[in-house]
């Protein structure tokens, strides 16, 4: 684990409009934000698609909230990397190549449209989480303040959040059955471990020295499979075992899943 130089909330935006950062730090910040507006953009977006689709009042009522707080989410990061002088459409082309990356899998799956209410309440739950783990661990703590001020606003909104919150996989299972649910989670676990992006690299490193990063991407993902145990544990239902190197699948996949 490289040694973080920064500490946190020591950087405002004129330290970096200014020029009292490395250029390397405004570089790695600004793709570290244009990939967490998107991934907040994305999410916002499968629960529109969602919301058009859902006959179910309650449901539809949780997800028109959802939806409401994820695009609150987005145009927070999207005003931060505003005041560094970068629009939104400039931060959305920048991750146009991180899109193809085994990392954007789950939020583009979710924004290309959930078929089920099953399988909606699995992938609402499965970002839930790596949301909760990226912003509570690595953006709350991040030297760029305004972006570690985000990120607190963002984890108001999910501590406020008791739809999709920890005791929901009980309730999936008792709706829809532990061999429903299972299969979902089969469906949706790799794309959400891979969410947290690939173990050691380079990106993640610089990230880390200048504080913008607490935890490598390999330690959230173990963090997040760990809360899911726990998650899981009331239901009997077990977590798919996944292969071990990155990008993670089903170990048992079989051809054509
Ligand atoms: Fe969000």
């Amino acid at each position: 684990m490289p040694r973080r130089e920064l500490p946190p909330l020591s950087i405002e935006a004129d330290d970096v409009r200014c020029g009292r950062v490395d250029p390397h730090y405004r570089v790695a910040l600004i793709r570290l934000l244009a990939a967490h507006a998107m991934a907040e953009k994305l999410t916002a977006l499968g629960y529109e698609r969602a919301l058009a689709s859902l006959t179910d009042e309650a449901l539809r009522v949780a997800v028109a909230k959802k939806l409401a707080e994820e695009r609150h989410h987005a145009s927070l990061v999207y005003r931060v990397l505003r005041d560094l002088g970068v629009s939104q459409q400039e931060a959305d082309r920048a991750t146009i190549p991180m899109l193809k990356a085994p990392s954007f899998e789950a939020p583009l799956r979710f924004a290309r449209g959930i078929a089920g209410e099953l399988d909606l309440t699995i992938a609402a739950l499965s970002l839930d989480m790596t949301g909760l783990l990226m912003i509570g661990i690595n953006y709350k703590e991040s030297s760029y303040a305004p972006h570690a001020r985000a990120a607190e606003r963002i984890l108001q909104d999910d501590a406020e959040n008791k739809r999709f919150a920890a005791g929901e996989f009980t309730d999936a299972v008792a709706r829809f059955g532990a061999d429903a649910v299972s299969d979902a989670l089969c469906r949706w676990l790799p794309a959400t471990v891979n969410f947290f992006g690939p173990p050691g690299s380079g990106f993640s490193y610089e990230c880390l020295c200048f504080g913008l990063k607490a935890c490598d991407n390999k330690d959230l993902a173990e963090m997040y499979l760990s809360m899911l145990e726990r998650r899981l544990e009331p239901t009997g239902v077990a977590i798919p075992p996944l292969t071990k190197g990155y990008p993670r699948a089903l170990s048992n996949a079989v051809p054509g899943f």
